[in-house]
């Protein structure tokens, strides 16, 4: 593995995705983490990044400046980021709540930082303590700064389908969020189903409502998978345009400020499911199982993710290959 320069490592990285591609976010570093009890070594979240990016996933969210006390799993971020051996062409990102968050992760070497709201001011100001429209004030000063240093700007909008605390959202909530991000500078915005109440019906109104307003080509949606829909999430979303999803290696996942929020759809659920309808993604289903076992051994549970249990059973009997 080579050492690169956030430059060299950036090549390829604004390619295009194939009408039978998609692109996976991995966010198991981060979101799979983030809700961890039992403290995963700086050393294993370095080796996890790196089996994740040998996997030929090519967008890894490796951890979070934010307030060590906000996520006490995550006040390594900067001796993560330090540790890893950067894969050329693979985009590594960051959350970044404000501008010593920022500051915080312009000390490292990173390519893309995310900024992260929601569609309701109840999950937000939980969240982040601020309204959403305070948090777009906050953001409004990182966006450029970012930017002028060189790194992408990804941005989220979470409880898109549905809040924790106020119960059903509308689409034109997160809407409203998304159009507002996109007009400060972000990439991509990921529409986020925070505590996975969203069904293929959901998403179809979600998406009627915002085509025309939301270029779908920058839209990636990230569902966690709490009541067991979130490949069929994606595959609706699929036959609408999207191409670009969210997920976890072996289903890990949570986060701490949205009860009940379960772990995110399984990267290796994802994979197996596309491979087998025909889409690349250019990730191979073994390594990640490999890097998901490196993780599950330092935790206190096991991994929810089906495709990752199935292959613990199947490893014997040779059965894990996608058909
Ligand atoms: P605050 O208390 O309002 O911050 O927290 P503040 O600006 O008032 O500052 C208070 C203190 O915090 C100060 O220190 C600051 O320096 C410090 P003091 O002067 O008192 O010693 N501080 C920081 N320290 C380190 N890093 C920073 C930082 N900022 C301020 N970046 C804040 C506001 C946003 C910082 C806090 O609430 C926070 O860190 N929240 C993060 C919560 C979080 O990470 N949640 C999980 C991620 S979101 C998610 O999971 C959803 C998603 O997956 C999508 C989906 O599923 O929908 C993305
Ligand atoms: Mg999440």
């Amino acid at each position: 593995m080579s050492r690169t320069t956030r430059a060299d490592s950036r090549a390829g990285l604004g390619a295009t995705i194939g009408e039978d591609a998609v692109r996976i976010v991995e966010v198991g570093p981060r979101d799979g983490l983030q809700n961890e009890r039992v403290f995963v070594s700086t050393a294993t979240k370095i080796n996890f990044v790196a089996a994740l990016a040998e996997s030929g996933l090519r967008d890894i969210e490796v951890s979070s400046f934010v307030h060590p006390q906000a996520v006490p799993q995550l006040r390594d971020a900067e001796d993560v980021f330090n540790g890893i051996s950067r894969l050329p062409g693979v985009r590594y990102s960051a959350l970044v709540p404000n501008m010593h968050g920022l500051e915080r992760a312009l000390a490292c070497e990173l390519d893309e930082i995310a900024v992260f709201t929601g569609s309701t001011d109840s999950f937000v100001g939980k969240n982040i303590r601020m309204t959403v429209a305070e948090s777009l004030e906050r953001f409004a000063p990182v966006l450029p700064a970012a930017l002028a240093a060189g790194l992408t700007v990804r941005g989220y909008v979470s409880t898109a389908f549905g809040c924790p605390y106020e119960g059903e959202v509308s689409p034109e909530q997160g809407i409203r969020v998304a159009e507002a991000l996109l007009a400060m500078g972000c990439r991509e915005i990921s529409i986020g189903d925070t505590i996975g109440v969203a069904t293929p019906g959901a998403v179809l109104r979600w998406l009627d409502a915002a085509e025309g307003r939301l270029p779908f080509d920058r839209l990636a949606m990230h569902f966690h998978d709490t009541r067991g829909v979130a490949l069929a999430n994606v595959m609706t979303a699929i036959s609408r345009g999207l191409r670009v999803f969210d997920s976890c290696a072996g289903g890990l996942g949570g986060c701490p400020y949205a009860p009940g929020a379960s772990g995110n759809l399984a990267t290796e659920d994802l994979v197996y499911a596309l491979h087998g309808s025909g889409m690349q993604t250019g990730v191979d289903l073994d390594k990640i199982v490999r890097a998901s076992r490196m993780i599950a051994v330092e935790l206190d549970h096991g991994l929810p993710g089906r495709y990752f249990q199935a292959a613990r059973v199947n490893a014997a009997l040779e059965l894990i290959k996608p058909h």
